[in-house]
């Protein structure tokens, strides 16, 4: 584990875990980083400045106004860290942070942060389980922020709850973790399909189902940040697209294949996590279906977008991943998918484990290996199966380097 030559920025808001970012400052300079401590008023009424300045020799920013600094020095700190490190991150620090406030050093460092954001949540479990805090912690994820907790234990009301601040050491592996992701998948270019599709029986009704777009959207999320071009092809779904993704609306299972097979040659790793409709209804009546008697019915099947994509043999993508959803024997009907479709790795979810909610627990199966993976958000599942796509991306850069040299002229 090492954090070698990072230049971190620790902001500290006001709340009873400030004492652990004094741990949190010690295990990141352990760790090879330089570190500065920006904080705000609230900090200081629980922790003092000069704990920080003996420990890194620096004395923290705690005034934005303070006449010692001949330039800006939110500014020069935004520029200067590779990560900036919220923590303790109050409910009232991450309200300001998530609607764009700058008034006071800690916020206008983040609005002027260059490097990645990290918070790390420290608040009552009714704090943090309020819907203004939730919306909040949505939205600065959203913008690209990293939440490293909060965690279920004892708080300082001295209940067990949801809202702990992580120990200072997991935080620095967290921040260490995403460091070493950084922009590891710089100039690849992935197309993400996701969410459900709806199939019209009418003008006013569909078939549809459950899938919310969110694991697609995470993997979309997360690959953005780790410096992935991204487009992706979405079904209707009700939350918010990452910033920096190109957002290509679909509706149907129709719609989806046009809009990902005019497209996919221009990308090194095509993604299928729709929930992508097998059947459609064979007509689409052109008024309201009015109330008779009982109503039959005739589906047909709908394109296969994965299997298209991986027939496409010689101009197919580098990588190609599909998902498989299964109520039953799932690793086995992945291990088949994965063969019939000609993909490189396939996402195995239990029915259930994932469909609508945050958390999502897979398989990831590919030609010579399966790896379960326990239940886990969708972000971090999201990055597991990034990793995964690293790998097969260097692993194709190979092959075509082999084949290049086989087919070259003496
Ligand atoms: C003793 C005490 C402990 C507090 N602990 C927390 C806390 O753990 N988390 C939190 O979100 N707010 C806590 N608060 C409330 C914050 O200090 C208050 O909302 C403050 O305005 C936050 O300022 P900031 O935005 O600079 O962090 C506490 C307040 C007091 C008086």
């Amino acid at each position: 584990m090492s954090l070698q030559g990072k230049r971190i920025v620790v902001g500290l808001g006001g709340g009873i875990a400030a004492f652990k970012a004094v741990e949190l400052v010690r295990e990141l300079m352990r760790r090879g980083a330089e570190v500065r401590v920006v904080m705000t008023d609230a900090a200081r009424r629980f922790v003092g400045p000069i704990t920080f300045a003996g420990l890194t020799g620096k004395p923290p920013v705690t005034d934005l106004w303070a006449e010692d600094y001949a330039g800006e020095v939110h500014v020069e700190l935004g520029e200067w860290a590779d990560a900036v490190v919220i923590a303790p991150a109050t409910m009232n620090l991450m309200a300001r942070a998530a609607n764009g406030h700058a008034d006071d050093v800690v916020l206008a460092t983040l609005a002027c942060a260059k490097g990645q954001v990290f918070f790390a949540p420290a608040m009552h479990s009714r704090m943090w389980s309020h819907p203004a805090m939730q919306r909040n912690a949505e939205a600065l994820t959203r913008s690209g922020a990293v939440l490293l907790g909060p965690v279920i234990g004892p708080l300082a009301s001295g209940e067990i709850g949801l809202g702990r601040m992580m120990e200072p050491v997991e935080i620095a592996d967290g921040v260490e973790t995403h460091l070493a992701h950084a922009k590891d998948l710089e100039g690849v270019r992935l197309l993400i399909s996701a969410g459900p599709t709806h199939e019209d029986l009418d003008p006013v009704r569909f078939i549809g189902n459950r899938s919310s777009g969110r694991m697609g959207y995470a993997i979309a999320a997360q690959a953005l940040r780790r410096g992935a071009e991204v487009t992706i092809v979405s079904g209707p779904v009700h939350i918010p697209p990452p910033s920096g993704a190109e957002v290509v609306q679909v509706w149907s299972a129709r719609q989806m294949h046009e809009a990902i097979m005019s497209r996919f040659d221009a990308f090194d790793v095509v993604v299928m996590a729709a929930a992508v409709a097998d059947y459609r209804p064979h007509r689409r009546a052109g008024q309201k279906i009015k109330k008779g008697e009982n109503l039959q019915i005739e589906l047909v099947r709908n394109p296969d977008i994965l299997a298209d994509l991986g027939a496409k043999r010689a101009q197919r993508p580098a990588v190609l991943v599909g998902f498989a959803l299964e109520t039953e024997n799932l690793e086995q009907a992945a291990r088949e998918k994965l063969v019939k479709k000609a993909a490189d790795l396939i996402v195995a979810n239990e029915a259930g484990a994932g469909l609508g909610g945050d958390t999502n627990r897979a398989v990831l199966v590919e030609a010579g290996s399966s790896t379960p993976l326990p239940q886990m958000s969708k972000r971090a599942l999201a990055d597991q199966i990034l990793d995964r796509i690293r790998v097969l991306l260097h692993q194709a850069a190979h092959r075509q380097g082999r084949e290049a040299e086989r087919d070259a002229p003496n």
